[in-house]
């Protein structure tokens, strides 16, 4: 692990009683970023942030924070903020006072109390709430107290568990927005857990992809999005069209796929995206199985000799009915290579 990160996770292994959730795992993060955890449910996403949070004792591995080893120090002595998946306020106090709950257990009062519980509901937006209770607010309202909550404690680390499922689509945007702003302003070392892509892709400054329990990619959003490190990252940021690579050889589920040009020799599979195959052109045949239009996009399922593949073009162009005959390729130079196949 380099020595600068400001919070490091080190051969972090973390089980519930034998059954391990995290095994050996690495993670370095710096001063001010924002990372996002992205993986399918029951991956260890918030078993991993439980832990960083100091609520789960690791079987073993260490976690540093600012070079110090943390991973036996209680969860209230850590300086590390949890806004939870479920956010738990509670029902009976008022705006206001959830978010000024913490502040009064570590001792705060009087002005100084007054003045971060205002400037904590400020900056998302909710002061002229502070009076209702918690039932009185809209999910996307109570999730914005929730993030108060954390933030008014100053964390050095604010861990995000899910911070925007429960938003409609218009809220979560304005979440989104509020979140990158709150980051900006504060500099508060932000990790969220999101199960979206598109949140991840858009918000983070690194992406971590996690299966069972391992890291299966760590970069910014640019290298998962456009170069996948396995086939799993592939197939969850959209390649639809993914091949491994045997014996020198594409292989389709029924056969070698025989391409134009040489494969890359450190590749273990090639993906393509929908829009990288070329259609209407190219040495392979393929029958429109079904065609769907998306307003600036259509998209094809075409049957060929390796299998059903997802096209897709400009709106502009065309259409094709269910049942045509479409020349096509998989043109090499497109093709995401990936390290790994899985
Ligand atoms: N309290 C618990 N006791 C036993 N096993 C647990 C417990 N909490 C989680 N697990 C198991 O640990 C694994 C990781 O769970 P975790 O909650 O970290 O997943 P997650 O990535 O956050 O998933 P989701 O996206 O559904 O929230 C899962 O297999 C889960 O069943
Ligand atoms: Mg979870």
């Amino acid at each position: 692990m380099s020595d600068s990160a400001f919070l490091s996770l080190e051969k972090l292994t973390l089980a519930y009683g034998d059954t391990v959730a995290v095994k050996d795992l690495d993670l370095s993060i710096q001063k001010g970023e924002l990372v996002a955890f992205l993986g399918p449910s029951g991956c260890g996403k918030t078993t991993t942030m439980r832990s960083i949070a100091g609520l789960l004792k690791p079987k073993s591995g260490r976690i540093r924070l600012e070079g110090a080893d943390i991973t036996h120090v209680s969860a209230n002595k850590r300086s590390v903020g949890l806004v939870f998946q479920s956010y738990a306020l509670f029902p009976h106090l008022t705006v206001f006072e959830n978010v000024a709950f913490g502040l009064r257990l570590k001792g705060i009062s009087g002005a100084e109390l007054e003045v971060r519980v205002v400037s904590g509901l400020n900056s998302v937006g909710l002061t002229k709430f502070a009076n209702r209770k918690p039932a009185e607010l809209s999910g996307g309202q109570q999730q914005r107290v929730a993030l108060a909550r954390s933030m008014v404690m100053e964390p050095k680390v604010l861990l995000l568990d899910e911070p925007l499922s429960n938003l409609d689509a218009r809220l979560r945007l304005e979440m989104r927005t509020e979140l990158q702003r709150v980051q900006r302003d504060t500099g508060v070392t932000m990790i969220f857990v999101t199960h979206d892509q598109g949140e991840a892709l858009s918000l983070a400054d690194r992406i971590v992809v996690m299966l069972n329990g391992a890291i299966e990619q760590i970069g910014t959003p640019e290298d998962i999005y456009n170069s996948p490190a396995s086939a799993f990252v592939a197939d969850f940021v959209g390649f639809e069209n993914i091949f491994p690579i045997e014996n020198g050889r594409l292989r389709a589920g029924n056969g070698p796929i025989e391409l134009a040009g040489p494969l890359p020799h450190d590749a273990a599979g090639l993906a393509w995206r929908p829009r990288m195959l070329t259609l209407g052109s190219g040495p392979f045949q393929g029958t429109v199985r079904g065609a769907s239009f998306s307003g600036s996009a259509r998209e094809y399922l075409l049957d060929t000799p390796f299998g059903t593949l997802k096209a897709e073009v400009d709106a502009a162009l065309p259409a094709h009915c269910a049942g045509a005959a479409l020349a096509f390729d998989l043109p090499i130079e497109k093709a995401a290579k990936l390290k790994r196949f899985n």
